[in-house]
């Protein structure tokens, strides 16, 4: 235990609004992401609506997912879209050059609005700039989008959609860095600027494009490709990066070391973010604003690779890293609006695993449920005193808690989530409201294990579960225990409310 720290929040001041885009997912068809995770088929044993698995479809509603990006990915730069419409058994059946697999393209379009729809989230889509051309990249949008009689429009409705789907969210591309054409960002800034022209054009003025982006390891794409994109700004909406870290380390058998760090490079994400954000801002010119999205992120280790589909463990050290990076995001305000988490079913830092009829969730599903109530709220200001560290190897040190308070938008609810790091000790703190209104705790409720390898099985599915800790241990703010290694929140109404 460490001594009793004091937490002091202020809900009469509000910072930002949480955007809640920032608690968006990412499918791919890879490895068992798209097939057997979410699409099943219609003659299945396996509870489906039109072929989508319904467990997970309720998994993903009771998190409020809002956007969902797809078909990748590396897979988008290789997908021709019209593959994958129309009657499933004449459709094409291509290799998956990426993912070293055979693709049925049973899982379309029409099958990945199905998605969206049962799950109530808006649809992302990646167009192929890598190997397809400016004019199937535009027909998809008129397919999608179109309500005039045009073939594609006339097509969707033959393929039982008479409603257009009025997608709004377009990639121009994935990684065209790497494996969406190995580009430079000059040369990728004259591909973009000729297919956003008519994907603009042709989904009109409310659409949002989205230019690929950075990762940690090539900071000077960016602004190279900002700088060739002069005098066509306006066709850029957001630039998209894309993190992953704690790769090179294992899933389960991983040393506590490896754990720290891992909580300690968050901060690399931080910086990346921030430095796109601040030449977003450089570039946002002639009353046109561009700002950060981050559509692919999370954990990467050594297990997950195209052998064995992308799959890695998910343990509690996933749950923390995911809470600790969301209160980053939470600050730094609203030029980053959305992030995509990597991937959302049996891929690498997945919420979700399937096994024939049988689903679980993983400690990283959970974070996105018990921080549900972030959504939307206003981050208020937070001091904390005597905060405790963890030491590296190398020596730095880093905080061993993190608070993040938001309150609604009503004003009427306080929502905390605080985190310790630490693995062997307690925080006890004592917390401090600024205002006078008077606030009652009205739940608590946490994520924690004794060790930090937990994770959930098809064998045992509960080991890693958020608990109810019961009210009547917390009449007043003082003295909280936040146990080593768990996430705690809190949520407070004013009292007479
Ligand atoms: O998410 C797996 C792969 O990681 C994606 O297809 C690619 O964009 C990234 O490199």
């Amino acid at each position: 235990m460490t001594n009793p720290i004091n937490i002091y929040i202020y809900p009469e001041v509000r910072l930002h609004q949480v955007n809640r885009y920032l608690y968006s997912h990412f499918i791919e068809n890879l490895g068992s992401c798209a097939y057997d995770g979410i699409w099943v088929g219609e003659d299945m044993d396996i509870k489906n609506d039109g072929g989508i698995r319904c467990d997970v479809a309720e998994a993903f509603k009771r998190i409020s997912v809002p956007i969902i990006r797809w078909p990748g990915g590396c897979f988008a730069d290789n997908y021709h879209w019209m593959d994958g419409i129309g009657p499933r058994k004449l459709r094409p059946r291509r290799y998956n050059i990426w993912w070293e697999q055979l693709e049925t393209n049973y899982f379309g379009t029409d099958e990945f609005m199905h998605l969206c729809e049962m799950i109530e989230a808006e649809p992302y889509l990646c167009l192929n700039i890598g190997s397809g051309t400016v004019e199937e990249a535009r027909s998809w949008v008129e397919y999608c989008n179109y309500s005039h009689q045009t073939t594609l429009a006339n097509l969707r409705k033959q393929n039982g959609h008479p409603q257009p789907y009025n997608v709004k969210y377009w990639g121009l591309g994935n990684e065209n860095w790497g494996c969406g054409g190995n580009l430079r960002p000059e040369y990728y800034a004259d591909l973009y600027r000729r297919f956003a022209t008519y994907v603009k054009r042709t989904a009109g003025e409310d659409t949002k494009l989205i230019a690929v982006g950075s990762y940690q390891g090539l900071q000077d794409w960016d602004e190279r490709f900002l700088t060739a994109m002069r005098g066509a700004y306006t066709l850029v909406d957001s630039i998209a990066l894309h993190i992953y870290l704690g790769v090179g380390t294992n899933d389960l058998d991983f040393l506590d070391d490896d754990y720290y760090r891992l909580i300690a490079s968050i901060d690399i994400l931080e910086r990346e973010l921030s430095r796109a954000i601040g030449l977003a801002q450089a570039f946002s010119m002639y009353g046109h604003k561009i700002d950060v999205v981050m559509d692919e992120w999370g954990t990467c280790y050594r297990q997950a690779t195209v052998e064995a589909g992308l799959c890695q463990q998910n343990t509690m050290q996933d749950a923390i890293f995911t809470a600790a990076c969301f209160h980053r995001f939470h600050k730094l305000g609203d030029r980053l609006w959305m992030t995509n988490k990597s991937e959302a079913v049996n891929t690498l830092q997945t919420l979700i695993f399937t096994k024939g009829t049988k689903m679980i969730l993983t400690p990283t599903y959970y974070v996105y449920e018990l921080f549900r109530p972030h959504h939307d709220g206003y981050l208020v200001p937070c001091e904390v005193t005597n905060i405790p560290v963890f030491t590296l190897p190398d020596k730095t040190d880093h905080h061993a808690l993190s608070i993040c308070p938001t309150i609604s938008i009503d004003g009427k609810e306080l929502f905390l989530s605080i985190l310790n790091f630490d693995l062997s000790h307690t925080v006890i703190a004592n917390i401090q409201i600024s205002d006078a209104s008077g606030w009652k705790v009205i739940e608590v409720r946490r994520l924690g294990t004794r060790d930090i390898r937990s994770h959930n099985t098809f064998e045992n599915p509960y080991q890693v579960q958020p608990e109810k800790i019961s009210n009547d241990k917390f009449d007043n703010l003082s003295s909280f225990h936040f146990p080593s290694q768990s996430i705690t929140t809190l949520r407070l109404k004013r009292s007479g409310i």
